[in-house]
């Protein structure tokens, strides 16, 4: 795939690829929406696909601490390769004992992003997004989370910040002060519009999350290239983060992704 293929996230410098490798899967099977159960990939299998996803033009990867092993797995997985990568972390929520539990304080904040330098062995991480748990602005207001991470990207830690939000109003406030917000927008679930046309006029960074309805996809004769033709047909939208470990699955969607964000400019 041609370098012409990746775009920018707003004014950071960093150019990220259309499509984003979403990573859930690779660390966590449990307390998961997805319609069927499924294994972890084995190491093995996880780097053949992220050797797929960089071979099919992918250059951006989501994890979470809250994705049980990503990070840590991440960081083995692609040891040698991190001038490749672009990583987008998260910080605020924690899975443990099989379940979530949420801290956006500016000390634990500052403690996450150390444990994901470490995770992932690197010195500096691309995109890190506040992991909202659906309480956007409150979180916003009460703590100054992106308050914290613009602190730590003046410092040279983090190139680009936003927060993973669930709100309108928690979307638009993110822009406001950050670069990207990571939101739902798929053929089902549109209520978060107004966040993407706001990106749209701000030149702003939009990561859609779910964008195949976290494998609900709606019926008809093609979905995911509906589901594509959908997603990349609003402008505001910079990449689709998806989330698939079966290697079919990752090149119809970089096929359709391709086809959709080429028809849309
Ligand atoms: N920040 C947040 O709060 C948040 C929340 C949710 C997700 N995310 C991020 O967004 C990523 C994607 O979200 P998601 O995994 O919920 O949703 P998604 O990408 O909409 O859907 C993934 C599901 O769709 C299936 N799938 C993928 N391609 C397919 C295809 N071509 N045909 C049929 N089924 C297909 C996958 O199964 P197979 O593995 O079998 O392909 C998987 O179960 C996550 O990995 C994560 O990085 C962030």
């Amino acid at each position: 795939m041609s370098s012409n293929w990746l775009r920018p996230v707003a004014d950071t410098g960093l150019m990220i690829s259309p499509v984003g490798f979403g990573t859930v899967k690779l660390g966590r099977n449990e307390q998961v929406k997805y319609p069927t159960a499924f294994d972890i990939p084995d190491d093995a299998k996880a780097r053949e696909l992220l050797a797929l996803a960089r071979d099919l033009g992918i250059n951006l990867l989501d994890t979470a601490p809250a994705y049980g092993t990503s990070e840590e797995r991440l960081g083995s997985l692609i040891k040698g390769q991190r001038d490749h990568w672009v990583i987008c972390t998260k910080v605020g929520e924690e899975f443990e004992n099989g379940q979530s539990r949420f801290d956006f304080t500016p000390e634990h904040i500052r403690f996450s992003i150390e444990r994901s330098l470490k995770r992932l062995k690197t010195d500096y991480l691309d995109m890190v997004l506040v992991h909202s748990d659906g309480n956007d602005c409150d979180i916003l207001e009460r703590y100054g989370c992106l308050e914290v991470l613009n602190d730590l990207k003046k410092a040279g830690l983090i190139r680009a910040t936003g927060m993973s939000t669930k709100t309108v109003d928690g979307g638009i406030r993110t822009l406001q002060q950050a670069d990207c917000a990571m939101v739902t927008w798929n053929l089902n679930e549109q209520g978060e519009k107004a966040v993407l046309d706001y990106a749209a006029q701000q030149g702003k960074s939009i990561l859609v999350k779910k964008a195949l309805a976290s494998g609900h996809l709606v019926t008809g004769s093609d979905p995911v290239q509906q589901s594509m033709d959908f997603v990349f047909g609003h402008p505001g939208v910079t990449s689709a983060i998806l989330g698939t470990i079966n290697p079919t699955h990752m090149r119809q969607n970089i096929i359709a992704a391709q086809w959709a964000s080429l028809v849309n400019g």
